[in-house]
């Protein structure tokens, strides 16, 4: 016999009622196939003991299909708040053993609940999704559902960060609410996003293709770009998430975290003057640069495999986030493409939106030449990534490393669309483009009508490059503030984070930019 009053006794069981989900057979199932189930997850995910559940006792009110005899507490999706390192973030976790996880009105309700909740209270939306979609009982209220969710979503971009899990399926609109979120991390193995599934396309295009080709999380993570990262397994993708909400704000209006670092501000490292090749046309890992700069080497990438050409993700410097964007010339020499383009311009956006300063790595030798580029629209892709560096009014500080040839100088954060410091190392080549090209331009005529035409070419590139190869007209015009030493980066960087930190650019008075979609 228990010494708790009854009515607590009705209150634990409802409790452990609610905490078993669709049941035990169910969940045994849910592991067998390499997932955790919505509460597992959400352990992993948050401080221990910080979970506060809402709506536990949300159920539907269906009467249709027999669903008046199956109504599980909870509605299939776990919510509520908790913390991360001591911060608060909303959280919703759909749970696979009840009905599919699948969103119909009570679920959708408690979606919005915790959107509106971090709306209000400024921190961040974590959706842990795995979910058979709409819930085709519920017709078009399910349909709604996913709708409300679309619009606050709308809302909420670039007022709380939202970052969405992609944990089992994800099928039909589904995908638009993560698709709008700022970052999706995928699952290897057991996550999958797409418009329509295998049988579809089988039936509408004749294609054979698997449910991982089609949308699994290398698919997403490497060809279509809409995952930011593939982990290897769910408790890999949500320490994942903790460790991103180190570099963000709660919100639009807050600062990013600071983390004291032992890591000290002046370090100089004699490596980096001569990291970058003699030889203008040997590659070197961007990363090599961005490792020995930032705080303690850590850096928190986004897209790494996808538009690798373009590197992109968060760091710390001198105890302050910030965002990387750098030209990789280990892949494809660095040049921008369609791809590079999407993928710099969406996370300039991000960081701008949410106050954190912007550093850029320049080693470009232009856009991407060809006719697949031009036809699939190069022009207005590339459009958006300048379109986002002339926008972002964050601190903005750019280091050309070696080339900055063309458009791509003009794109990268140049002086001219509002960089508050370019800096360039004494390897920089800044020009409208490389002196191979150049030479067989401006000097064609020469060169043909020379004695010794190889002669006459290897001459005019010489006097190409001593007249443009270096940091040094730009210099003279203003367009660079200074030509450091290579080991000097991270204390230069650190001094001019700080000049900046209270920095205040705004645009003009609209409703909003018409940024070529
Ligand atoms: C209701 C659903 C459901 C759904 C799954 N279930 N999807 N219930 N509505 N959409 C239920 C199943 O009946 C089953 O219940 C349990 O969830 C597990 O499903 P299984 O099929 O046994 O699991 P599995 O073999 O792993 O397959 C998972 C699945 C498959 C691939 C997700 O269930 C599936 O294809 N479901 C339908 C997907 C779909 O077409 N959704 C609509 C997309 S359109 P029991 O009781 O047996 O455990 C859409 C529109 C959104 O979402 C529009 C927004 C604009």
């Amino acid at each position: 016999m228990s010494d708790t009053p009854d009515l607590i006794d009705d209150l634990r069981r409802r409790r452990e009622e609610a905490k078993l989900g669709g049941g035990e057979a169910r969940i045994a199932k849910q592991h067998k196939k390499g997932k955790l189930t919505a509460r597992e997850r959400l352990d992993i995910l948050l401080d221990p003991g910080s979970f506060q559940e809402l709506g536990t006792f949300v159920r539907h009110r269906r009467t249709d299909f027999g669903l008046e005899n199956n109504r599980p507490y909870g509605d299939g999706v776990v919510t509520g708040w908790g913390t991360i390192d001591g911060r608060t973030v909303y959280v919703f976790s759909q749970d696979f053993t009840v009905f599919g996880g699948s969103l119909a009105e009570a679920h959708a309700k408690k979606i919005e609940q915790i959107m509106e909740l971090a709306l209000e209270n400024g921190a961040p939306v974590i959706g842990l999704n795995d979910s058979g979609g709409a819930r085709i009982q519920e017709g078009v209220d399910s349909l709604g559902g996913y709708a409300d969710i679309f619009l606050l979503n709308t809302l909420a971009s670039g007022v709380v960060p939202q970052i969405s899990a992609i944990l089992g399926p994800c099928a039909g609109g589904a995908v638009y609410s993560p698709a709008i979120t700022d970052f999706v991390f995928m699952a290897q193995g057991t996550s999958y996003m797409f418009v329509t599934g295998p049988n579809v396309v089988k039936t509408v295009t004749n294609e054979e293709v698997t449910q991982e080709e089609l949308g699994g999380a290398e698919t997403h993570a490497s060809k279509s770009g809409v995952a930011h990262r593939a982990f290897q397994n769910e408790a890999a993708l949500l320490l994942g998430i903790r460790e991103l909400l180190g570099y963000l704000p709660q919100n639009c209006e807050d600062p990013p975290p600071y983390f004291a670092t032992d890591d000290p501000e002046d370090r100089a490292d004699e490596a980096l003057d001569t990291l970058v090749p003699e030889n203008p046309n040997k590659p070197y890992d961007i990363h090599d640069v961005i490792k020995r700069v930032v705080d303690d080497s850590n850096f928190f990438e986004i897209h790494p495999d996808y538009a690798a050409n373009l590197v992109v993700g968060f760091a710390r410097i001198g105890g302050r986030s910030v965002g990387i964007v750098a030209n990789q010339p280990a892949v494809l020499a660095g040049v921008l493409d369609i791809d590079a383009s999407l993928k710099g311009a969406r996370f300039v956006r991000f960081c701008d939106a949410f106050g954190i300063p912007l550093v850029v790595f320049e080693d470009v030798p232009g856009f991407l030449p060809g006719t697949d580029q031009e036809w699939r629209g190069i022009i207005k892709h590339g459009a958006k990534l300048l379109y986002a560096f002339c926008e972002a009014t964050v601190p903005k500080i750019t280091i050309i490393t070696r080339k900055a040839y063309g458009g791509a100088y003009d794109v990268m954060n140049s002086k001219h669309i509002r960089g508050d410091l370019n800096l360039a190392w004494p390897t920089a080549e800044i020009a409208v483009m490389g002196p191979k090209g150049a030479v067989e331009i401006i000097y064609r005529k020469q060169i043909a009508e020379a004695d010794d035409p190889a002669a006459a070419e290897a001459r005019f590139t010489e006097l190409y490059r001593e007249k443009f190869a270096n940091p040094y007209v730009a210099a003279s015009r203003g367009f660079i503030d200074d030509v450091i030493e290579p080991r000097e980066t991270r204390k230069t960087l650190i001094r001019a984070l700080n000049m900046l930190r209270d920095k205040v650019d705004t645009n003009p008075r609209k409703k909003h930019g018409n940024i070529p979609l």
